[in-house]
């Protein structure tokens, strides 16, 4: 009787650290899906956060509604030779018009990436 027992409580902790285990490894193989996830699209998802915050405003879904012509559509980025991360960076740089001047607001580094985001967007239409 005792016998069986302490092969229930045996079979109990074997059954609890089988358990703990795959927790465990579920665990870690999520982190490891999650860092090679974000990894390559964390540089995207800034972007598209500083669009998000600061430009979306007046350029919703890649229009304006401040001067209408003045969109991030293909067609007027290069009709009006904004069609480069350089340009781009430039006019955000130092604003234009009613368009504010983000030099004080944010990084050269994501002025350089907001405005490749621009582009990239502008690629898919917006979609
Ligand atoms: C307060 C409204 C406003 C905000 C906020 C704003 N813009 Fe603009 N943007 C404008 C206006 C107005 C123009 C047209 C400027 C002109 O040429 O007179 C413009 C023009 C542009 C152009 C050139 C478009 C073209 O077809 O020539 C780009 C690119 C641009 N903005 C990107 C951005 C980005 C990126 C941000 C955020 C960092 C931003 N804008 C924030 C109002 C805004």
């Amino acid at each position: 009787m005792i016998s069986l027992i302490n092969l229930k409580k045996n079979l109990t902790v074997a059954l609890l650290i089988l358990t703990l285990g795959f927790v465990e490894i579920a665990t870690n193989s999520q982190i490891a899906i999650a860092d090679t996830a974000t990894t390559p699209a964390t540089a995207t998802a800034t972007a598209a956060e500083v669009f998000s915050a600061n430009c979306a405003g007046c350029h919703i879904n890649g229009g304006n509604i401040i001067r209408r012509g003045k969109n991030l559509k293909q067609k007027a980025l290069k009709k009006y030779g904004m069609d480069s991360i350089a340009n781009i960076s430039n006019l955000v740089t130092n604003g234009k018009g009613i368009m504010p001047a983000y030099k004080d607001r944010l990084s050269e580094q994501q002025i350089i990436d907001v405005s490749a985001y621009v582009l990239s967007q502008a690629e898919t239409d917006w979609k």
